[in-house]
């Protein structure tokens, strides 16, 4: 059977850059709870002219330019912070990315577990047509009310990823565990531009849901655990990735390392907890982008992931979970670049939190007109609101 999987990928984030060092002290609360509770370090925060869409496309751009768009008939946006309630935020990013009329775009959505949807997707349509290759964007803004436990953990991320035969970075075996429960632990009202958090159930909620995923891969044949070189997992925080590494090694016994920070000393087999969260720990929840800049932090920093399988436990509130496994290809190190990410994290734009929070309480999503102001570094910018609907245009 052809070989299916992630060809290439590209992150993209916002303008903004909040320390949360910075917050801490303006909450009243101790750095550490935040550094070293939460395992974050800082937060992106979009500009009034960035958007999903513009942060989406401008992810995609890069990988497009490298790999151009031969064989691409699908595009699918997956995000849980969607910009309109009918129209797919990919509709406006295939406009963007100049790509022909002959893609059909749709939006995914089930909270964070969307990016994954949109994968496993993308796989099943290039395995009935191996000559297509599929477009996966993945966007969002993680947004929590002020002074609300959840603002900590806000941020912002997109990671596109392009799925095609003989892929050169990550093959997506056919394996997978599945765990779906109808629980209220978050969600996004359709009359609310923040997130509703049950914060402690949500942790519990993960937690059970990565137990029933394991079982459920185990189930279904997928592979030991001891044959599973890396794992990662869905980062709303990295101090919940080393929670979820604590509860995969109750559940299967096997004697995985828990150590997060860098320089902490490892308690049993290197997984790369701590590799994987470069980046999360800078851009803070990315929720359908998560995973997968958790990827893309673990092939950018792990020399020796040639031929290794890699575990992912994708997590979405509400809740749907999957744990799937894929194998790195030799091509990887040609692809991964490593300077990209860090300029990418390092050339944002510190914000006061004077200045966050009055970004914060700017219009998102709502249809009043609008013109916003030209600010953003990016290729794309949302330039407002006419006639209630939203305007894109190229920098
Ligand atoms: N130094 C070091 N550590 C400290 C500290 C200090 N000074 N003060 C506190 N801590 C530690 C605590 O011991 C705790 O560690 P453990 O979790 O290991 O016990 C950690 O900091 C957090 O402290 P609290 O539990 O008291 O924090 P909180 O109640 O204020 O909020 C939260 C935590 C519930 C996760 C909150 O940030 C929240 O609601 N976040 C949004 C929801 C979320 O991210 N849920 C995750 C699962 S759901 C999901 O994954 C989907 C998604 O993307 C949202």
């Amino acid at each position: 059977m052809t070989s299916i999987g992630i060809h290439d990928l590209e992150m993209a984030t916002g303008h903004h850059v909040v320390e949360l060092a910075d917050l801490a002290e303006f909450s009243g609360v101790a750095p550490g709870k935040y550094i070293l509770g939460l395992g974050q370090s800082q937060m992106s925060v979009l500009s009034e002219d960035e958007d999903i869409v513009t942060m989406g496309a401008a992810a995609a751009l890069p990988l497009l330019e490298r790999n151009g768009t031969e064989g691409i008939r699908t595009l699918l946006f997956a995000t849980e912070s969607g910009v309109d309630q009918s129209k797919a935020a990919g509709v406006a990013a295939l406009r963007l990315l100049g790509l022909p009329s002959n893609v059909r775009v749709v939006e995914m959505k089930q909270a964070c577990y969307g990016g994954t949807a949109a994968l496993q997707a993308a796989v099943g349509i290039v395995a009935r047509s191996p000559e297509e290759r599929v477009l996966v964007i993945t966007s969002d803004n993680a947004r929590y009310e002020l002074d609300s436990p959840g603002e900590p953990t806000q941020g912002a991320g997109a990671v596109a990823m392009l799925i095609s035969a003989d892929p050169d970075v990550l093959e997506i075996e056919q394996a997978n565990g599945i765990s779906t429960t109808d629980v209220d632990d978050f969600w996004r009202p359709n009359d609310s531009t923040t997130a509703v958090v049950d914060g402690h159930l949500s942790v519990g909620a993960y937690l059970d849901a990565l137990t029933g995923a394991w079982k459920d891969l185990e189930a279904d044949g997928g592979p030991a655990i001891a044959d599973i070189d890396r794992i990662l997992y869905h980062q709303p925080y990295t101090k919940m990735a080393k929670k979820a590494q604590q509860r995969l090694r109750e559940v299967t016994g096997e004697e995985i390392s828990t150590a997060l920070n860098p320089g902490d000393e490892p308690d049993g087999r290197d997984t790369g907890l701590t590799t994987g969260s470069i980046y999360n720990r800078r851009l803070g929840n990315s929720y359908t982008a998560s995973i997968y800049s958790g990827l893309t932090s673990l092939l950018d920093h792990d020399d020796s992931l040639e031929g290794r399988r890699i575990g992912l436990f994708s997590y979405g509130s509400g809740c749907v979970s999957e744990f799937f496994t894929g194998v790195v290809q030799p091509g990887y190190l040609a692809r991964r670049n490593p300077a990209r990410a860090e300029k990418l994290l390092d050339q944002r734009v510190p914000v006061s939190i004077a200045e966050y929070r009055a970004l914060h309480a700017a219009p998102h999503g709502t249809s009043d007109d609008q013109v916003t102001p030209k600010v953003t570094a990016g290729p794309f910018r949302f330039a407002g609101v006419t006639d209630q609907a939203r305007q894109y245009e190229v920098r």
